[in-house]
């Protein structure tokens, strides 16, 4: 094991360390190749036999410029990202309903279609095929499925159905986002052997805080509530800082099972915008998004903003950390042995579950 004990806490972070220096977890987390599961998912997470409906991250907004064709893994799939010259940007299948090439490699963008780079079959954003440049012609019935798309909060965010419904909701814009009274993100990936859900049940969770996390005082709640696609968490928090204990809020928002978003007010407002999109059944990509509201706009407070708000998004990112030893290698219980100070993970599941429906060719034989 490395030696990596003794690393101040960072200054104004959310959580109280138990100990001075990392937490046992983030110790293991950081220890070196820590062996993954032998288990496949499909026995840790009996559950999750189809991906959840829901709006899913294909790129960072800025990680697509306008005439970009960028080749994807999503979903059990292979997926392109392409914007039009006009910004609008797509997600679609990869394969061209041609002869099957795959439009991520060698395909271009010209005006608001997708070139196909093998016999230069034209593509609208919706699939169509525009135009055959050999015979002049247009074939009607080729059809390369394409998924309803918005570039929104910084994310080219795709919507995903097994049945191919229209989108069921929407994802709201989020203040942090292109405001100039905020940071611009600081932007985090990691890569998770467990599905969204294992993640999202952190949220109500909250014992969790002081076990993995060391918090020293655990959020106190004043509302949890599933209504339809949404979860919404509000709580109260004392926040512990050098000068003594703050009191601040977090509240948190799920909009389906790929994006959610927590505010953090009292020592700093900050916006964490988080999306998980499933790369298969066995992975699933997760990127944090964090913004800070700036303390004022002269030297003094934004060199105060940065350094209050990266001790924050250090902590959060720890967090990460910790919850990822547990996280890839758990398993779900399906009939989970609960304590009366346990969150609702019971009433999480049970809004969880209406995302799965089967139907998807590419989660057959799970
Ligand atoms: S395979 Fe795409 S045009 Fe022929
Ligand atoms: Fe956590």
């Amino acid at each position: 094991m490395k030696d990596e004990v003794h690393v101040q806490p960072p200054v104004g972070s959310v959580t109280d360390r138990v100990m001075q220096g990392e937490t046992p977890l983030q110790a293991v987390g950081r220890s070196g190749d820590l062996p993954a599961t032998r288990m496949r998912s499909i026995e840790r997470f009996p559950y999750y036999t189809a991906f959840p409906f829901g709006w899913y991250r294909a790129s960072d907004s800025e990680d697509l410029a306008a005439g970009e064709v960028k080749a994807l893994r999503f979903l059990n799939r292979d997926l392109v990202a392409w914007r039009e010259d006009d910004g609008t940007a797509h997600v679609m299948d990869a394969y061209c309903a041609h002869l099957g090439a795959h439009l991520g490699y060698g395909g271009r963008v010209e005006g608001c279609e997708l070139v196909c780079p093998f016999h230069w079959w034209r593509w609208d954003g919706e699939g169509r095929n525009t135009r055959i440049p050999y015979d002049g012609s247009q074939n009607r019935a080729a059809r390369i499925p394409a998924y309803p798309t918005i570039d929104r909060n910084g994310y080219v965010l795709f919507w995903y159905h097994p049945l191919g419904e229209a989108p069921l909701w929407e994802i709201p814009e989020i203040e942090c986002f292109g405001n100039p009274g905020w940071t611009a993100y600081q932007r985090f990936r990691w890569q998770m052997r467990a599905p969204w859900q294992e993640f999202a049940e952190n949220g109500p969770d909250y014992v969790h805080l002081r076990t993995v996390h060391g918090s020293v005082t655990i959020p106190e709640v004043e509302l949890y509530e599933c209504e339809g696609y949404q979860t919404k968490l509000r709580s109260r928090v004392d926040f512990d800082t050098p000068r003594g204990s703050q009191q601040g809020r977090i509240d948190s928002d799920a909009w389906g099972p790929g994006f959610a978003l927590a505010r953090f007010s009292g020592i700093i407002d900050a916006c964490f915008v988080a999306a998980s999109t499933p790369i298969d059944f066995e992975t699933t990509e997760v990127t944090h998004s964090y913004s800070i509201r700036k303390l004022g706009e002269d030297s003094e407070a934004l060199s105060k903003t940065t350094r209050v708000g990266d001790a924050l998004i250090r902590d959060l990112v720890k967090q990460v950390e910790e919850d990822l030893v547990i996280l890839d290698r758990k398993i779900c219980q399906p009939q989970p042995r609960l304590s009366e100070a346990d969150g609702p993970i019971v009433e999480f599941r049970k809004w969880a579950k209406q995302f799965y429906l089967e139907g998807d060719p590419r989660a057959l034989n799970r």
